[in-house]
C-alpha cells in the first residue's frame, strides 16, 4: 500500500484518499455525493501564511488580508476566517450581507463595484465599511448621502493604471490577447486620466475622507514578473497622484488579489474541451476533410490521444514568493519615489490562492461507457456536472483528480470524465483513469474557490452540500438542495390553476 502525503490536508492511506483525518470514502457514504469538502486546518494555515508573508515584506505598517468573498461566501467558512482576523473584499449587496453576518470587522471590509445604488451606499455608510469607489460620479453621491446621514464616509479610489510593458498574453483569454489590453478592456477601476481632477474635487468634500487607493489587476498570469510589473506601475501612479493632490499621502494601499493557487489548475494552453476546434488542430481537420472518413477518423483518433496529457503541471509560486514580488516591489518603489510607508496599511485580497487548495469535490462514478469506432472513446460518467463548477469552466480549469477509493491503482484507460447534464459536460477530458467501476469515487482537487459559489441548477439538478472537516470531525456547512428548493421561486398564475 502506498501511503503518502499529497499536500497540507490531503493524504493517501491504505488505498484511500483522506482529507485531514477523514476518509473521503466514509464522507461520501455519510453525506452523499456530489459533495464539496473543505479543510478547516488548511484554510487557517493559508490565511496565516498570507498574513505573515506579506507582513514580512511590508515592514513599516500593518498588513491586512481581505479574502475575496466572491470566491467563497459560505457563512461558516467566513466565520472561521473572521476568527483569524480576516477582512473581506465585497462586491454586491449580498456579499456585504455575508461579510456582516460572517462577523467581519467593518473597518476591513472593502466594498467594490461600479454603479452602486443609493441603498447600497447608505448600507455601507451605516455599517462603517470602506467604500471603494469605481465611478466618477460616485464620490458626489456618497458625499450627499453621508451628509444627509450626519456621517463621514471613508473611501478609496479603485484605480486603473496603464501597463505598457505587460505585452505577454493574458491567461484570461483563449485568443492571444496581451495583458495590458486585457486590463484595459475590463470595466472596473477609474481610468488614470481622470484621477488628478477627481482627487482634487474629493479632497474638498466635507462628508468623505479619501483614505487610500485600491488596485486589482487579477490573475492574468501566475508569474512573479507579472506582479513586479504591476506593482511598479501602481507605485508610479500613487506617486503621480500624490504630486497632483498637493502631497496627499495614502493611509491604506490595497493591492487586490490574483495570485494563482499553488497546484494551479489553469489550463488555457490545453483547452481541449473541444480539442478538434482549437487553432492548433483546425488546419489539420480541414486537411483531413479531403480524406475518406475511415482515414480521417483514424488520424483524428491519434491526434486526440496525443492530447491526452495535461499540459499544465507547472506549480505556481508559493505565497511567500508572491509576497516578495508584490509587497516587496511596492515597498521598494514607493520608498524610491518618496511616498511615506510608515504606519500605512497594506491590504491584500486573495481569492483562489487562499481557498483553492482547501476544497475538494467528491463525485461517484455512475458508469464506464465506451466506443471503439469510428474514433475510440471512453467516458467515465459521474453524478456531478460542470454546472456545479461553472467558475472553473470559465477560467479553463482542468483540476487534478484522484480516484479516492483506489488511490494505489494504476491508470489503464484514457477517458473523458464527464458530468451527467445533457451537455457534453467534459469537465476532465482525456484523463488517465484506472479500471473504473460504477460506485467508484472521484475527488477533484483545488475546488475551494469560485466553484461552489457558481453552481447552478441546469437540468433542474439540485446543488450539492458542502461540509467542513476539522481533524477527524466533519460537519455540514451548506446543506444539499432538494427538488423543492429547485422550484421554490416558481409562481404559477391563477389562470393556470385548475
Ligand atoms: C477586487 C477583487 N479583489 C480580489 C479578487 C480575487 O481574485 P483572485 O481570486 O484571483 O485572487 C477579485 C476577483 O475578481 C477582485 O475583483
Amino acid at each position: 500500500m502506498n501511503n503518502s502525503k499529497i499536500d497540507d490536508c490531503l493524504s493517501t492511506r491504505n488505498g484511500r484518499l483522506f482529507i485531514e483525518d477523514c476518509d473521503t470514502v466514509d464522507l461520501a457514504q455519510r453525506f452523499g455525493t456530489p459533495l464539496f469538502v473543505f479543510s478547516e486546518g488548511l484554510l487557517r494555515r493559508n490565511f496565516r501564511e498570507f498574513k505573515s508573508a506579506f507582513s514580512a515584506y511590508w515592514p513599516e505598517g500593518p498588513t491586512e488580508v481581505l479574502p475575496a468573498l466572491k470566491a467563497n461566501w459560505i457563512l461558516a467558512i467566513r466565520k472561521l476566517l473572521s476568527e483569524e482576523g480576516a477582512g473581506a473584499d465585497v462586491y454586491s449587496y449580498g456579499e456585504l450581507h455575508a461579510a456582516l453576518e460572517g462577523g467581519v470587522d467593518p473597518e476591513i471590509i472593502s466594498v467594490n463595484g461600479g454603479g452602486k445604488q443609493e441603498d447600497m451606499i447608505e448600507k455601507c455608510i451605516q455599517s462603517g465599511v470602506r467604500i471603494t469607489v469605481e465611478d466618477l460620479d460616485e464620490p458626489e453621491l456618497i458625499n450627499r448621502i453621508a451628509g444627509r446621514m450626519g456621517s463621514k464616509a471613508k473611501i478609496r479610489f479603485r484605480v486603473k493604471p496603464n501597463f505598457p510593458r505587460l505585452w505577454k498574453p493574458t491567461d484570461f483569454a483563449q485568443e492571444k490577447v496581451s495583458i495590458d489590453i486585457g486590463i484595459q478592456v475590463y470595466k472596473s477601476g477609474i481610468p488614470a486620466q481622470y484621477l488628478p481632477e477627481l482627487g482634487n474635487k474629493v479632497l474638498k468634500m466635507p462628508n468623505v475622507e479619501l483614505v487610500g487607493l485600491h488596485f486589482h489587476g487579477g490573475r492574468h498570469h501566475a508569474s512573479l514578473w507579472y506582479w513586479e510589473e504591476l506593482m511598479k506601475e501602481y507605485a508610479a501612479l500613487i506617486a503621480e497622484l500624490s504630486r497632483a493632490w498637493n502631497g496627499w499621502q495614502p493611509k491604506e494601499i490595497d493591492l487586490g488579489g490574483g495570485f494563482a493557487s499553488h497546484r494551479d489548475p489553469h489550463n488555457k494552453l490545453g483547452l481541449r474541451q473541444d480539442v478538434v476546434e482549437t487553432w492548433l488542430t483546425w488546419p489539420l481537420v480541414r486537411l483531413l476533410g479531403l480524406f475518406r472518413p475511415h482515414t480521417r477518423y483514424k488520424i483524428m483518433g491519434m491526434v486526440l490521444s496525443f492530447f491526452s496529457k495535461y499540459p499544465n503541471r507547472k506549480m505556481a509560486p508559493a505565497i511567500r514568493e508572491y509576497a516578495e514580488a508584490a509587497a516587496g516591489t511596492l515597498y521598494a518603489e514607493l520608498k524610491r519615489l518618496g511616498i511615506n510607508t510608515r504606519d500605512v496599511k497594506l491590504q491584500v485580497e486573495p481569492g483562489r490562492c487562499l481557498y483553492g487548495n482547501t476544497g475538494i469535490h467528491l463525485t461517484r462514478v455512475k458508469k464506464f461507457k465506451r466506443q471503439t469506432k469510428p474514433i475510440p472513446m471512453n467516458w467515465v460518467l459521474t453524478d456531478t456536472t460542470y454546472f456545479f463548477m461553472a467558475g472553473g469552466m470559465f477560467e479553463y480549469q482542468f483540476n487534478h483528480f484522484i480516484f479516492a477509493n483506489r488511490t494505489d491503482d494504476k491508470p489503464v484507460h484514457v477517458a473523458d470524465i464527464v458530468g451527467h447534464s445533457c451537455y457534453g459536460d467534459r469537465y476532465l477530458p482525456l484523463a488517465h483513469v484506472p479500471d473504473v467501476k460504477p460506485g467508484d469515487l472521484v475527488a477533484l482537487l483545488d475546488m475551494g474557490a469560485y466553484q461552489e459559489v457558481s453552481a447552478c441548477n441546469f437540468n433542474a439538478l439540485p446543488r450539492p452540500a458542502t461540509i467542513l472537516v476539522n481533524g477527524s470531525e466533519a460537519e455540514t456547512v451548506r446543506r444539499a438542495e432538494t427538488i423543492e428548493d429547485v422550484f421554490c421561486r416558481d409562481v404559477i398564475p391563477d389562470r393556470f390553476k385548475k
